[in-house]
């Protein structure tokens, strides 16, 4: 929460901000008792949330966003410009630029074409439709694990769209992905998700770049979740190659808030080969006058979009720039070693089972039991108790038919199991993991079928 030292830096920068615009005179009116009123209505409301912002939320993908973020959010709302055209965003568009440009390099793409949306729907969107422009009516295909949004946007782009097998991991099953490309030459794009939503895998990204020297596809990766784990020094070695292969794709998503530090409204589109450009190619009679640079809004399906947004994360990037052994990279360290952390004080009590080594930051485990749906009982139980106990985790119903084989002997009379599973995407998790384990330690011995 902000603190008072904070609301000093912003006063303070939003007077530098006043005084740099043209001095003049104030033109608003507020009503100080009214607005105050109004404000406190507002916090009783949001007092009715979980404490996302805090490490004992361990649940769903939220993480708050930097100081840093906040207070340039804050201070670019002053005037709100709009990243669409140069001329409603001056300052915030060459911002724009030269983050996304971070972004960029982060992933090894040295000319690329880019820029930031309202999300990462919107952003796989744009990399979907681009993908149908270059070959129109060829079909998408991504792992059954990928967010459910690559098959709704095939939908609305009227794009065919098909599954491809998880395997035991959580990853896209290569196998299958092999037999479905030998079996049908009509393939355009492969969806490769790095850091699922619901377990954090990281799909096989170097074997299926060997696949597409012998079928020709196109790459989109979805890293919207697990992109900056690109900067981490500790995962799996193996897991690290996936993320290293990434700079020979065709396009990627990342959404920098998610992990990247900064509030809703701002994911990323990144193209390798700038020439797409020429899809987007319109004209606005309204607002592409004061500037023959390129205006932003040249190159997004968006219109209006937050200058804000794009200040934000400028300024967390001047704060952690995106570099091997930077701020960032240890941040994300400290998740993958947090969920590494959870992960191996439940695999070693034997009223759990787990699923499998987190490959990023997410857990996902369960109360041990003899059959499913006693399990998912139970689980349900131990997350209303720990949620009692101020711990919020999530549940995540996973399909019986990809269970690991050391789940074999449990009767699988439900084709699902309801699992716990924490996402410890907070820089202070690792500080809070031993918290967090005795709640759920005394989840089990506390709660009674
Ligand atoms: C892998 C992945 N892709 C896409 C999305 C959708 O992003 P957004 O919620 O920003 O639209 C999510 C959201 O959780 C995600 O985890």
């Amino acid at each position: 929460m902000t603190t008072p030292e904070e609301i000093g830096i912003l006063k303070n920068s939003i007077e530098v901000l006043e005084m740099g615009l043209l001095k003049l005179e104030h033109a608003q009116d507020v009503d100080p008792m009214l607005t105050e009123n109004i404000l406190l209505e507002v916090a009783n409301k949001m007092t009715n949330n979980y404490p996302y912002h805090h490490p004992l939320y361990a649940g769903q993908m939220l993480k708050p966003p930097h100081p840093v973020a906040r207070l340039a959010y804050t201070l670019a709302m002053q005037i709100n410009p709009n990243n669409h055209a140069l001329d409603g965003s001056r300052a915030s568009s060459p911002m724009e630029k030269e983050a996304v440009q971070q972004l960029a390099h982060m992933f090894g793409y040295e000319r690329y074409i880019g820029h930031l949306t309202g999300g990462g729907t919107m952003a796989n969107l744009e990399a979907l439709w681009i993908a149908d422009q270059i070959h129109p009516g060829k079909v998408v295909v991504a792992s059954e694990h990928s967010h459910y949004t690559h098959e709704r946007i095939s939908s609305v782009l009227k794009i065919p769209f098909r599954k491809v097998k998880a395997d035991k991991w959580g990853r896209m099953d290569i196998a299958d992905l092999k037999q479905q490309l030998e079996r049908d030459t009509n393939i355009g794009t492969v969806v490769v998700t790095l850091g699922t939503t619901g377990t954090g895998s990281v799909d096989p990204l170097e074997d299926i770049i060997k696949l597409q020297q012998e079928f020709d596809f196109r790459i989109h990766v979805d890293a919207a979740y697990g992109g900056y784990f690109r900067l981490a020094s500790n995962l799996q070695k193996k897991v690290s190659r996936r993320f290293a292969a990434i700079s020979k794709v065709d396009s990627i998503v990342i959404d920098p808030h998610k992990h990247g530090l900064q509030p809703y409204g701002c994911g990323c589109i990144l193209f390798k080969d700038p020439s797409v450009g020429q899809f987007y190619n319109h004209d606005s009679p309204y607002t592409y006058f004061t500037s023959d640079e390129l205006h932003l809004g040249e190159i997004s399906l968006e219109c209006s979009r937050a200058g804000a947004a794009a200040v934000a994360l400028w300024a967390t990037l001047k704060h952690f720039p995106l570099v091997k052994n930077g701020g960032m990279a240890e941040g994300m360290n400290r998740c993958h070693a947090a969920a590494i952390s959870l992960y191996q004080k439940i695999e070693n009590d034997p009223g759990f089972i787990t699923l499998f080594q987190p490959e990023t930051d997410i857990v996902v485990w369960a109360a041990t039991g003899t059959s499913l749906s006693e399990i998912s009982r139970k689980n349900q139980q131990l997350f209303d108790y720990c949620a009692r106990q101020d711990l919020h985790l999530a549940l995540f119903n996973y399909p019986a038919y990809l269970l690991p084989d050391h789940w074999e002997e449990i009767a699988k009379d439900q084709d699902y199991v309801t699992c716990l599973r924490s996402c410890l995407m907070k820089w202070e998790h690792i500080d809070w993991v031993d918290r967090i384990w005795e709640i759920i330690r005394n989840s089990i011995t506390t709660t009674t079928d």
